[in-house]
């Protein structure tokens, strides 16, 4: 199967693909996740990246592009896999359309988790995450507050630069402006499939599976 996964920052995309990834067998490609990296290991393309994430700005579409067919043009993901956080632009959408066509092998589903700014804002003001293992967790766990370090894995556990109040207002106002017209996009091409993303992990995780027909 081949997904992408829409919704605001912070709506559990990451979250839910994780799930799907486990239960599918197919990869997870998230463009966030790569970015993060790459300037974690200080490589060209984490250079030319960072001021972006760190101001909550989009990296241009043809970094991202670039980076996405390279991705996808990999054997791992031949049979399908899960696109969280890509597209995030129109132009991003139709470059992925355009891929798609040229190796005969369309996208299926867009799954849009739908969840309301101010739970986003909640959410986001209270997340830490491990920089080493990557395991998110919210400051209210007694175990990961900030300057812990993460049971799992030993690592230390921080917020992300992006997760500053400031930072999550401006990704949330680039969301509505630039990202929120893939909806009707997917709406008209008939893959998309809206999930209320702001109940239990597992409730949401069960309402995605049935959006899908998996059993
Ligand atoms: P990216 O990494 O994609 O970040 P994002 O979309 O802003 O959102 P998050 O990863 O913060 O949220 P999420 O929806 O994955 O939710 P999560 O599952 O983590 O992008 C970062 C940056 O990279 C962008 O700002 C941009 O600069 C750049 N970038 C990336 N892709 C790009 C592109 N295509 N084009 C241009 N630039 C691009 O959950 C969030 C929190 O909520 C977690 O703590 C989680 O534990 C918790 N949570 C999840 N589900 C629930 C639930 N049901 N109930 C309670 N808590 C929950
Ligand atoms: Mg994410």
């Amino acid at each position: 199967m081949r997904i992408v996964v829409l919704g605001a920052p912070g709506a559990g995309k990451g979250t839910q693909a994780r799930l799907l990834r486990n239960k599918l067998g197919i990869p997870h490609v998230s463009t966030g996740d790569i970015f993060r990296g790459n300037i974690a290991e200080g490589t060209e393309l984490g250079n030319k990246v960072k001021d972006y994430l760190h101001r909550g700005e989009l990296v241009p579409d043809k970094l991202t592009n670039d980076l996405v067919a390279d991705r996808l043009s990999r054997p791992d993901c031949r049979d399908g896999f899960l696109l969280d956080g890509f597209p995030r632009t129109i132009t991003q959408a139709r470059f992925l359309d355009s891929i798609m066509e040229k190796n005969g092998t369309p996208l299926r589903h867009a799954l849009n988790i739908k969840v309301s700014d101010e739970k986003i804002i909640k959410r986001l003001s209270s997340r830490r995450v491990c920089t080493s293992c990557g395991r998110n967790s919210q400051v209210n766990e007694k175990s990961c507050g900030e300057n812990t370090v993460c049971e799992i894995c030993g690592g230390i556990v921080a917020q992300r630069p992006d997760d500053d109040e400031k930072t999550v207002a401006e990704r949330l106002r680039i969301y509505h402006e630039q990202t929120e017209p893939l909806i009707e996009y997917y709406e008209m091409q008939g893959k998309l499939i809206e999930i209320e993303g702001s109940g239990e992990i597992e409730e949401i995780f069960e309402s995605i599976l049935s959006g899908l027909g998996v059993e």
